[in-house]
């Protein structure tokens, strides 16, 4: 198994990117940002639950996606390997992610994280809110908050992994081409180890 972690602030292109990478290397593709819009537009609990921690920018509580994330690596016994985008977002979802992934003799192979600068980031969501329905892009105090629940809860997923030599970062600025190269470029470094 090869499993990827896509990690970056909203907006840094991980989803954009997941898509092409999935393409080329077979992965399934795990986003939780997906999952949990997946339960909100079905309307259920957990869906409406979540929706309240999306809609202000906040995270949802680690005790739901990691639920998520288990059952969705149950789900596919036979994944040559996964991308995870948008999880892990905490040190707690990370050490869970890991025991899950031990659990089927496997781990994170490379973590992969996109730079972006925040004034870009800013001007991604807000021209993305114009069109995507999406009610936490149509905000700036909203997006606002999503990068600060980064800077305060996410940023140290990359740290924890840091301490494992696992982690790339890659400038996610510019052709969308050129950085999908980057990302292929470290993904075919780590295979080949
Ligand atoms: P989630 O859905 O994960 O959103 P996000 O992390 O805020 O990421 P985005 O989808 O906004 O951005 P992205 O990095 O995927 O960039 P994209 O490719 O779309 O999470 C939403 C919410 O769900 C969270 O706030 C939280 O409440 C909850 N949640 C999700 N996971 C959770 C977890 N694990 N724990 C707790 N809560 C969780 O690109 C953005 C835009 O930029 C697009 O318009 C794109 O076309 C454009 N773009 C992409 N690349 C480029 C480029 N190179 N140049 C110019 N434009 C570009």
């Amino acid at each position: 198994m090869f499993n990827v972690i896509l990690f970056g602030p909203p907006g840094s292109g991980k989803g954009t990117q997941s898509e092409k990478l999935i393409d080329r290397y077979g992965l399934v593709h795990l986003s939780t940002g997906n999952l949990l819009r997946e339960q909100i537009s079905n309307q259920t609990r957990l869906g409406l639950e979540a929706k309240k921690f999306m809609d202000s920018g906040q995270l949802v509580p680690d005790s739901v996606v990691i639920g998520m994330i288990r059952s969705a690596i149950k789900e596919n016994p036979d994944a040559e390997g996964f991308l995870f985008d948008g999880f892990p977002r905490t040190v707690a979802q990370s050490q869970a992610l890991d025991e899950l992934l031990a659990e089927n003799h496997s781990e994170i192979n490379a973590v992969l994280a996109l730079e972006v600068s925040e004034d870009e980031l800013i001007s991604r969501l807000l021209n993305r809110g114009k069109t995507s329905g999406r009610s936490d892009d149509t905000n700036e105090q909203v997006i606002r908050a999503r990068i600060t629940e980064y800077e305060n809860k996410t940023a140290a997923v990359a740290e924890y992994y840091d301490q494992f030599g696992k982690v790339v970062k890659i400038k996610g600025e510019g052709d969308v081409e050129a950085i999908f190269d980057a990302l292929c470029n470290e993904i075919e470094a780590k295979k080949i180890v």
